[in-house]
């Protein structure tokens, strides 16, 4: 099919991103595809931290381990599947980079019916979706595709399709692996040769240079808006590509980046997705979006971010995931204060309007609204607390002069001033500021960090209040006393919620997550997994004490305290009640070998972070608190 170029007009672009996204769905879901809703940010596999590409969810299936039609009727889907790029963190704030975003993708596993599509298919389809739905004009389209390396051969097929679609030759460019072989994600997993589709938004966004075209280094005039990836392999371990027994269309575009060019927009921060955000940052600064645009963006960025990671069971911690929850909701709060920002509440002022922007596409975040803006506020109480006067003391430390306080390094013939890793972790641990904060404030002066110092302080205290942890509570290596009393809460709170049939199967504790296994025959639904959680936080709220008790096993028993693995047990046990100090109401009352904390006082936010099937007949719940 040759595209007729005369017949494309200009249309008035009032489309929003919600209609942007409901007009993809739609359109797949017209030419057969299925549409699946979009996975959790947190993934399966425990070896990559987010959700940061569409095929995540996909990736048994696009393996040919799992079958597709099994799981949703069919091989062709569609989705817009939410994002999260931690490694983008200190990007945002220029045009292109978010941590969350949304990728509207079409898939295509296995080719092997009538009318599974290939290359061919894929490249018609977006061909047709940009012309005809959007309405893009295609001179401006510029197409890459892979231009072959030792194992893998030039795409030429991409190239030919293209060229029927009414491309010309010399707007098809090719690029090599960094460019256009994609993925995996992580270390291992399916991955193939890719052809981007990118937009050339003209002169006045160019460098103006000769060469200048798709992925130039110097200009943002080409923008990358689809990518459409052909699985062919498995990259595995050794690094070799490996053929699949089938070959997979995984298509990706972003939401905010095409909502950009169909809106024509500067940005995505122009457009419905982000700009009611960025007009409330500007109500309550002194300082205009224009000038600052950089700290703007980031506020708006983070602030979605981290709703997105909370509602999918994210708590501000000092490790994995947590920790980027807070680092991204610290860095918010910090470039507040660059705008001046006196509104102690901003953030949460913002967090409504975000959720307000995308209620009715995922209405859970209205739902869980409270609980989102109640981490939020405490983040921020915690921190604002500290960041003023953490402010101060990195003041005087770059201050010093001559650096007294500061190691000078040679680096290329230039001296750089450098700050300890001991003054850096004493900010860490004092003040709050994550390291990579530290590294930026320190950049902004011409600085640098000793981060390998600093990582082998942050190591050191680690193990010193480990062992503190295990000297105070009898050894038992990596464990949390708090998330042990905390098991023994969720417990309880399961069988009032789900029935008395509920019994404990198994338990696993670490210092920063509980597992629980209990006999359940069926998924527990999203309000019931609500319900344990409002339960558990409510009696964490109430203050009980945790009570230990010696006496005999039967005693045990005949006191209503809950016993399991029975033959284990010796004759004199330990029962631990969790109850109200005054009243002695017992929530909670088991045999345990302990250790456990004593006052639910100590307990922070409880959350639960994954239900799913251990076995038959048996749920698995994974499950975190916040410090307090
Ligand atoms: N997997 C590809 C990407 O993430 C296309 O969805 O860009």
């Amino acid at each position: 099919m040759i595209i007729d170029y005369q017949c494309i007009v200009a249309i008035m672009n009032t489309m929003t991103s919600k209609e942007i996204r409901e007009k993809f769905l739609e359109f797949f879901e017209k030419k057969g595809h299925k549409i699946v809703p979009s996975s959790s940010l947190l993934p399966t596999d425990p070896s990559v931290l987010f959700t940061s590409a569409g095929m995540q969810q996909f990736s048994l299936y696009l393996q040919g381990k799992q079958d597709p039609v099994k799981e949703f009727g069919k091989r062709h889907l569609v989705d817009s599947q939410k994002c999260f790029r931690s490694d983008d963190i200190e990007e945002v704030g220029d045009d292109t980079h978010h941590t969350f975003f949304e990728m509207l993708g079409n898939w295509s596993i296995g080719q092997d019916e009538k009318g599974d599509y290939f290359k061919q298919g894929a490249i018609k389809l977006a061909m047709e979706f940009l012309t005809k739905e959007l309405k893009l004009n295609p001179e401006k389209f510029c197409i890459t595709i892979f231009k072959g390396n030792k194992d893998i051969p030039k795409d030429t097929e991409s190239e030919k399709f293209w060229q029927e679609q009414g491309i010309a030759k010399e707007k098809i460019k090719e690029f090599g692996e960094e460019d256009n072989l994609w993925g995996p994600v992580g270390e291992i997993g399916p991955c193939g040769p890719c052809s981007e589709i990118h937009y050339d938004r003209g002169d006045k966004y160019g460098c103006g240079k000769d060469g200048c075209g798709p992925n130039c280094q110097q200009c943002q005039r080409f923008v990358e808006i689809w990518n459409l990836v052909f699985i062919e392999f498995f990259k595995d371990k050794d690094g070799k590509y490996i053929s699949l027994p089938q070959k997979s269309v995984d298509t990706g575009m972003g939401l905010e980046r095409i909502t950009a060019i169909f809106q024509d927009k500067p940005t995505a921060y122009e457009t419905d997705l982000f700009f009611p955000v960025i007009q409330e940052i500007e109500k309550n600064s002194s300082k205009s979006y224009k000038l600052q645009v950089p700290s703007f963006r980031i506020i708006a960025d983070h602030i979605r971010g981290a709703i997105f990671l909370i509602n999918d069971g994210v708590l501000p911690l000092n490790i994995g995931q947590g920790y980027i929850l807070r680092r991204i909701l610290r860095r918010a709060i910090r470039f507040g204060k660059i705008l001046e920002i006196s509104n102690q509440e901003f953030l949460l002022d913002l967090a409504k309007i975000t959720i307000n922007l995308y209620k009715d596409v995922y209405p859970e975040i209205l739902d869980k609204q409270a609980d989102i803006l109640d981490v939020i506020q405490k983040e921020q109480q915690k921190f604002s607390k500290t960041l003023e006067r953490g402010l101060l003391e990195f003041e005087k430390l770059v201050k010093t002069d001559p650096p007294a306080t500061l190691r000078v390094a040679m680096w290329a013939g230039n001296e750089i001033k450098v700050i300890s890793g001991e003054q850096a972790f004493d900010l860490y641990q004092t003040y709050g500021f994550p390291i990579e904060m530290t590294k930026e404030l320190a950049q902004e002066k011409g600085f640098d960090v000793d981060e390998k110092e600093f990582n082998e302080k942050l190591k050191k205290h680690q193990e010193i209040s480990r062992a503190g942890k295990e000297k105070k509570f009898g050894g038992g290596g990596e464990f949390s006393p708090e998330l042990h009393t905390v098991t023994h809460l969720l417990h309880s709170a399961l069988r009032q919620v789900l029935g008395e049939d509920v019994q404990q199967m198994g338990s696993d504790i670490t210092l920063e997550r509980l597992r629980f296994d209990f006999s359940f025959d069926r998924k527990m639904t999203a309000d019931e997994i609500k319900e344990v959680e409002d339960l558990v936080n409510e009696k964490i709220k109430q203050n009980l004490v945790v009570k230990k008790q010696e006496m005999s096993y039967d005693e045990a028993i005949k006191s209503g305290a809950l016993a399991f693995f029975r033959d284990k047990y010796p004759e004199k046990v330990s029962v631990y009640s969790i109850c109200d100090k005054k009243s002695e109401e017992i929530f909670s009352k088991e045999i345990c070998a302990g250790p456990h904390i004593e006052n639910t006082s100590e307990l922070g936010k409880f959350k639960i972070t994954k239900e799913k099937s251990s076995s038959a007949g048996i749920r698995r719940i994974k499950a975190v608190i916040s410090d307090k």
